[in-house]
């Protein structure tokens, strides 16, 4: 399993049979290197509504005739607007052509267009996929909870974990969430991409690495295979 980190949250996952991508967000994303019509795959995996999260979801969608995987809320909205999709909700599980997904709790919110209208896009949720042989958890947007302790029974090879606080757990929660997940390697992601989340990800792996963690810190276009 190849993870190509695509900035803020945004990965692209290559296995054997598919290609994936999770939570697309590039065309308005300062931190991406590459634009939503630069990418080409067969999944599209969503963990919440928000726009820094599935601002192009569609269009990927769309051009790819890829399959959104999301929860129920978010699948049909994405449905009605004429991408093929697959809904689920937390605790459950689904095998695809590719391996499994898992959708998790998470504790945030979860709309678009949080303004005057906002859209309800169900609850948010974090990820964890199975493909390969190899077990990924993407915690999405989230808080740190106990239960956290439970995904980790899964026996994570990677989890990719918010640290911008302010929106999403901190460093400090993070380094918490590492000791409840025990993935083999954790990649902050999350951060930076404006002011209000701005972190010092370097600091926050030396301290993992103090506390017997490994981090690693990828910029935008860095791979790492899991
Ligand atoms: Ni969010
Ligand atoms: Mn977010």
């Amino acid at each position: 399993m190849r993870l190509t980190y695509l900035g803020h949250s945004c990965f692209l996952v290559e296995t054997a049979k598919a290609r994936l991508i999770i939570d697309p967000y590039l065309n308005d994303n300062p931190a991406a290197r590459i634009k939503a019509a630069d990418v080409q795959c067969d999944y599209i995996l969503v963990s919440h509504g928000h726009e820094d999260h599935s601002g192009d979801a569609l269009e990927i969608a769309k051009r790819c005739g890829a399959t959104l995987i999301a929860n129920y809320e978010i699948a049909e909205y994405f449905g009605a607007k004429g991408a093929k999709t697959h809904g689920m909700n937390p605790g459950g599980g689904h095998d695809f052509p590719f391996g499994r997904v898992k959708l998790t709790l998470a504790h945030h919110t979860s709309s678009h267009n949080a303004g005057l209208n906002p859209i309800y896009m169900g609850v948010p949720c974090g990820l964890i996929l199975q493909a390969d042989g190899r077990t990924l958890y993407h915690a999405g947007d989230t808080a740190l909870f106990m239960d956290m302790q439970l995904i980790g029974r899964a026996g994570l090879d990677a989890a990719l974990l918010p640290i911008g606080d302010n929106f999403t757990m901190g460093p400090d929660d993070a380094l918490t969430a590492l000791e409840f997940l025990k993935p083999k390697v954790a990649v902050p992601i999350h951060y930076n991409t404006w002011p209000p989340i701005a972190q010092d990800a370097g600091a926050f792996a030396a301290r993992a690495a103090k506390a017997g963690h490994t981090v690693k810190v990828m910029k935008s276009g860095d791979t790492l295979d899991v």
